[in-house]
């Protein structure tokens, strides 16, 4: 079949991570008689540095006539960047924003799952790691803090800021409901994660999130607050299996899980709306630390593809075997330098390409 896919590297190392997520792409077509056509599209400080946006309205257009978006990561050294000398709205990170909120994609999927051979790279102990984890982390992307009003502001000498943090029911419920659908599909358990002792964002989300709950009478809620949630996620991470929350908390405690599954590198995420058109993305961002060196990380941006594969293709097979290529590629040792350990390979970003498309 064919698919229209609007490839967005972004900035850092996100071309680098992009490249080997096509390469792997590439190794699906032929093997499985497929055709993908790209379509380049400027975002981040690349897009400011040629168009002077971080996003144009042609490059939305595009995001919107394909059939799905697979994107590396935007943004500079926050602070010591030529990008961040401009109005919030005109930053690298305003143009990710954008599109989430053009293409309507309000639900983020970020699983999080520690491969058996990656549990010499987890920071936990072995007793806490026992058997392993595997959650699915689902974060509300288009509203909340995100999208509320913010304002700088001097007032009687006085500089002030103010973010809004607001949610409507149908935002919650929307979210809630893709939530239970994962569940239904996996263990059967959600803990949705709120602020409800302090917030009243928060005391509605429960609400609403319990209101959904009763049409999935065999899926077990808990509601669970975000900052013991943090702490949850390092003392016993098998207790999750799907993390219902809204945007920030989602944000935060999504890096916070990556790094027990061994590295930032690792996690996969896709951002779904009401349709099938998806945009997908590895949940870090564009590591300016370590951009151009050849050394990031590309297997977050190739799991990202395979959501692609399976949430907006329905190729369910293709998907699976991009997964299956992954897990073999750490089986026989390979390793980026970012989840090495003793006893394992090293290999730079292209080479980690190399070995998962020609393991597909
Ligand atoms: P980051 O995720 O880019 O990096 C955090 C740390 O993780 C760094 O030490 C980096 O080297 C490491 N890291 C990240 N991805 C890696 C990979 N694939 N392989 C190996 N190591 C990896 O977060 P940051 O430093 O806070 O942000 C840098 C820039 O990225 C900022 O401009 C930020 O706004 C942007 N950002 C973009 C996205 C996105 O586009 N989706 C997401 C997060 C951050
Ligand atoms: C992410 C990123 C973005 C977010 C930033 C770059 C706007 O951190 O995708 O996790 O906060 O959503
Ligand atoms: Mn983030």
């Amino acid at each position: 079949m064919d698919f229209r896919v609007a490839l967005i590297p972004g900035d850092g190392i996100g071309p680098e991570i992009v490249a080997e997520a096509r390469k792997v792409l590439d190794a699906v077509a032929v093997k499985y008689g497929h055709r993908f056509t790209y379509e380049t599209l400027l975002m981040g400080g690349c897009s400011i540095d040629a168009c002077g946006v971080p996003l144009t309205e042609e490059a939305v257009a595009a995001a919107k006539a394909s059939d799905a978006v697979l994107l590396g990561a935007v943004g500079g050294d926050v602070g010591n960047s030529r990008w961040y000398s401009v109005a919030p709205g005109l930053r690298p990170e305003a143009g990710l924003l954008k599109i989430r909120k053009e293409l309507e994609l309000f639900a983020n999927i970020r699983p999080a799952y520690l491969y058996e051979e990656l549990k010499a790279a987890c920071p936990l102990r072995d007793e806490i790691i026992g058997e392993g984890f595997d959650m699915v982390i689902m974060r509300e992307l288009t509203g909340g803090l995100y999208f509320g009003v913010h304002e700088t502001k001097e007032e009687d000498g006085l500089r002030k800021a103010t973010d809004v943090l607001n949610y409507n029911e149908e935002e919650i419920r929307r979210i809630a409901v893709k939530g239970f659908e994962v569940a239904m599909k996996r263990r059967k358990n959600v803990i949705s994660v709120d602020k409800a002792n302090v917030l009243d964002s928060s005391r509605l989300w429960r609400k609403v999130v319990e209101e959904v709950a009763a049409d999935y009478p065999e899926v077990k809620l808990t509601h669970m607050l975000v900052d013991n949630c943090a702490m949850q996620l390092v003392k016993d991470p098998a207790q999750f299996d799907v993390i219902l929350t809204e945007n920030m908390f989602g944000d935060i405690l999504s890096d916070e899980a990556s790094m027990v599954t061994g590295s930032i590198g690792m996690l996969s995420s896709a951002s779904l709306g009401a349709g099938k058109l998806g945009l997908y993305e590895p949940s870090h961002g564009s590591a300016p630390d370590i951009a151009g060196q050849g050394i990031a990380n590309p297997i977050a941006t190739v799991l990202s593809a395979a959501m692609m594969l399976r949430y907006s293709f329905d190729l369910d097979r293709e998907a699976d075997a991009v997964e299956a290529a992954v897990r073999q590629v750490l089986k026989e040792g390979w390793r980026t330098c970012d989840i090495y350990s003793e006893g394992t390979k090293k290999v730079g970003t292209a080479e980690m390409g190399d070995l998962i498309a020609a393991r597909v």
